[in-house]
């Protein structure tokens, strides 16, 4: 009698995911030569950074499958990484799922996924699961290591599979990962928000916040530093509460000083930053290192210190302002950028006022201004005093008018000064530039060539045109 060799599934994580890549991609190769091409695989990302960077996990492990990853929506696997933030980052996902389903006709065997924020939310799942039935794989924020996993379970199942976790669970560390960038690279530091901002819906479907140990950060960041990336954008709902769950409690700034370290990094960035939670100890670890970019992101969300009460920020105005006046004592040519949101439930003309008053004194470089979007299963959303639509309107339009003409007025400090670019890219309207970012994160465009990019270059800042400069490379 033979014994039939069937192979133990590995039960501990990562092995498991890579035995079933492994798996899967002995099956994808077997397609491949049926159907005499390549098959191809799409990710499609909405929302934030944190987004961005997922996005490059799963693209990481479709790769490891062998599919060749491609920016077209015609695939042989697509997926919409989502977000859920404002309502109208879920219509555009409804919109675009819906074309999905003409490409699926024409290519049957396609597999169509759909994970993220959106995912985490019942009613969103369950009117995918009614209205877009062709998608195949349904999944949340926890469980984007497992997509392996979850491909294998839709090829043998032949069903829709829906996998969402209510709850998050370890980080699973060293799964593979395809980076957008060779010079540059998003690492996450930590997961996941406590604070409970009343109109934020972030900490219900990001879960709690759990920081990565420090010596993982660091091993990625120097494997990255190996591979040529000079700058990295270290990620978090809060960085400035990293490290308070470890086992062994350390600090964001002592954080950035062990960052500061490695050698071939030479630009460090973060966000987000909470003025709740930003310390002294931060800034002067920013004003004491020649690699953390002088720039903060520092979302205000209001400038009235009641409005920020019943958004549950934990700051008033004027410790905001104390923090900016903190950090340019410090750093003198720092940029400050922001996140306003107008038409908070109960908001006066007087709140807006301080609004517009904290905009006017700070004078940020950007600043990025929403439309209040009350979010269900929120506080806020249930709170009592929504603000009209003509009268939300009205002010966001007045609100943006001053962060243009302020950012304006803050981005030309640098005219005429030489100073460090990192060159990202051909320019998208005249290729005979490239466009950069300054340590500030303002964008330059100047004469160069392809072979510039991923270099940091001194460039002559010529001419401020609003947010951006034309320059000349020294
Ligand atoms: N409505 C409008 N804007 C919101 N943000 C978060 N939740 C909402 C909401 N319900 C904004 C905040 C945050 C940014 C990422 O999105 O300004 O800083
Ligand atoms: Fe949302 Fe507030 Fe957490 Fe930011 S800090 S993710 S705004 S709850």
């Amino acid at each position: 009698m033979y014994k039939t060799y069937t192979p133990q599934i590995p039960a501990s994580e990562p092995q498991r995911q890579y035995y079933l890549m492994e798996k899967l991609k002995a099956g994808l190769e077997e397609r491949e030569r049926q159907l005499g091409r390549p098959l191809t695989a799409c990710v499609v990302t909405f929302g934030c950074q944190m987004n961005a960077r997922d996005s490059e996990k799963l693209a990481g492990i479709l790769e490891q499958i062998g599919y060749r990853l491609t920016e077209s929506e015609d695939a042989d696997f697509v997926i919409f990484n989502t977000c859920t933030v404002r309502e109208n980052a879920n219509l555009r996902v409804y919109g675009r799922l819906g074309q999905l389903k003409n490409k699926k006709a024409k290519n049957p065997q396609m597999l169509i996924a759909i994970c993220g924020c959106m995912m985490q939310e019942e009613k969103e799942v369950e009117k995918i699961r009614s209205s877009f039935r062709h998608v195949d794989l349904i999944f949340g924020t926890h469980n984007i290591y497992r997509l392996a996993e979850l491909i294998d379970q839709r090829i043998s199942s032949g069903k829709t599979v829906v996998d969402v976790w209510d709850k998050e669970k370890g980080i699973v560390e060293d799964l593979p990962s395809e980076r957008k960038y060779f010079f540059k690279s998003g690492v996450n530091i930590m997961f996941g928000c406590n604070n409970f901002c009343s109109y934020c819906i972030v900490p219900y479907v990001r879960g709690r916040e759990r920081s990565r140990e420090p010596k993982d950060i660091i091993r990625e960041i120097e494997r990255d530093a190996a591979d040529g990336v000079v700058e990295v954008m270290l990620l978090g709902q809060n960085v400035n509460s990293y490290g308070k769950t470890l086992d062994q409690p350390l600090t964001f700034a002592q954080l950035l000083q062990q960052i500061e370290q490695i050698d071939g990094i030479e630009r460090i960035r973060f966000m987000t930053s909470h003025p709740k939670d930003l310390s002294q100890e931060l800034i002067d670890t920013m004003a004491g290192s020649k690699k953390i970019c002088p720039h903060m992101h520092l979302p205000l969300q209001s400038g009235s210190s009641r409005i920020l009460k019943m958004m549950n920020r934990h700051y008033t105005k004027e410790s905001y302002l104390d923090l900016v006046r903190r950090l340019r004592n410090a750093c003198p040519d720092i940029s400050i950028t922001t996140d306003i949101i107008v038409g908070f439930p109960g908001e006066t003309e007087e709140d807006f006022q301080e609004t517009l008053e904290v905009v006017d004194r700070v004078g940020y470089d950007s600043a990025y201004t929403f439309i209040y979007s009350p979010r269900s299963g929120t506080p806020a959303a249930s709170y009592e005093d929504q603000i009209p639509d003509d009268v939300v309107h009205d002010r966001f339009d007045r609100l943006l008018a001053l962060v243009q003409k302020k950012s304006a007025q803050a981005v030309s400090r640098f005219a005429g000064q030489t100073l460090p670019v990192l060159v990202e890219s051909i320019n998208d309207h005249d290729p005979s530039l490239v466009t950069g970012r300054l340590g500030s994160n303002i964008l330059v465009h100047f004469p160069g060539k392809a072979s510039m990019i991923g270099k940091i270059v001194n460039v002559h800042l010529q001419e401020c045109k609003g947010f951006y400069y034309l320059g000349t490379a020294e």
